[in-house]
């Protein structure tokens, strides 16, 4: 039976969340939270949690895993694995977004250009009717003007407007690079980071609320 996938949109930071859930078991799995709003999907739904998962670390505001794990779960064990590149296939998180809107930024710490292209070349190697549920989207005003949780690998393929087929690695990195030096840093990036890579735990020694660079590092 194919996995149900609610999707939840957050405006407030234009966050995708989903709730993927197996009917058969009732059991559900978490992506992104970011809020209550899940809460109530779940309890009307009656699933049974067992996972709650993070795509990426995000910039620019705090994720309500550690919350929600704190609510949905009674055994004290906390979530910390890391999964390999081909455990959550269908959900990108901040690589590629929905065809109009192309990619994300790269300039974060631990990001690169050329790694977002790999990627991206991983992601169109999938069967071009998967689906591929992204982490935000930004709906530009025209054509249109709702947020969509996804679109098909043929349809990026052919319409992701920063890398669809044909787009060179040399050239996608050129562009993006260039792109990234002239965005502003998003508001919460320091809090959110230290806070998010801990899966919304706060740091045991407090909050570094402007970034520091240690010699060697
Ligand atoms: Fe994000």
């Amino acid at each position: 039976m194919e996995p149900i996938v609610h999707t939840i949109f957050e405006p407030e930071t234009s966050t995708w969340q989903y709730v993927v859930t197996d009917l058969s078991t009732k059991t559900a799995v978490i992506l992104d939270p970011t809020a209550d709003s899940l809460l109530a999907l779940v309890g009307e739904k009656g699933y049974i949690v067992d996972r709650l998962l993070e795509t990426h670390v995000h910039a620019n505001h705090l994720t309500a895993a550690t919350y929600l794990q704190d609510l949905l779960t009674r055994d004290g064990k906390k979530l910390d694995r890391l999964l390999d590149d081909d455990e959550p296939t269908f959900f990108c998180g901040d690589s590629i977004f929905n065809c109009d809107v192309g990619s994300a930024r790269c300039d974060f710490p631990g990001g690169n250009a050329k790694d977002l292209f790999q990627t991206a070349s991983k992601l169109f190697s999938l069967p071009p009717n998967f689906k591929i549920y992204t982490g935000h989207d930004y709906p530009p005003n025209t054509p249109r003007s709702t947020p969509q949780a996804f679109s098909t690998v043929a349809e990026q393929m052919e319409h992701n407007k920063h890398l669809r087929t044909g787009t060179s690695e040399a050239d996608f990195v050129r562009w993006r690079t260039e792109r990234d030096a002239a965005l502003a840093e998003p508001r919460l990036i320091h809090q959110a980071l230290q806070v998010n890579i801990r899966a919304g735990r706060l740091p045991r020694d407090g909050l570094l609320h402007m970034p520091v660079n240690v010699e060697g590092w």
